[in-house]
């Protein structure tokens, strides 16, 4: 699983986008160090707030099967030309999942025309995670 198939995975999962509100498709995809890819797409809601980002989903999907870490790597791919980075509140959930591995992920951010790679680390600084409650 190249860095490039892991892009392609997260755009074939903006497919699944229900977006009806935004028109906004963002897909994600997670790379675990056994290799396996879980991918997740924003799910929104008629009461607007409650929309669930693609890098959520994705988290959430990967932890309710039992993943509690090996998170290596995450693409997050968005509909503009500008490369998307994961909101404010994403970059916690995945900070959740890297920490429980003692993982600092690369973050693929994906757009048309361009990606930007970067530590979920640089990303989020300082971040409080489980470890902060020990
Ligand atoms: N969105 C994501 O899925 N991930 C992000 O990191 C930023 C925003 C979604 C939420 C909403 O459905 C749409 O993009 C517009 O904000």
């Amino acid at each position: 699983m190249t860095d490039d198939d892991l892009i392609a995975a997260a755009r074939d999962a903006a497919r699944h986008s229900y977006s009806p509100y935004s028109s906004f498709a963002v897909g994600a995809a997670l790379r675990f160090a056994d290799g396996s890819v879980v991918t997740g797409t924003n799910i929104e809601n008629a009461s607007y707030g409650l929309a669930l980002c693609a890098e959520t989903v994705a988290v959430t999907k990967a932890m309710a099967d039992g993943v509690r870490g090996g998170l290596e790597a995450v693409a997050v791919t968005g509909p503009g030309a500008d490369a998307i980075t994961p909101c404010g509140r994403c970059r916690q959930v995945l900070n959740e999942l890297a920490q429980l591995g003692g993982t600092d992920p690369e973050v693929l951010c994906v757009g048309l025309a361009e990606v930007r790679r970067m530590r979920l680390s640089e990303l989020l600084p300082h971040a409080f995670g489980p470890a902060s409650l020990a």
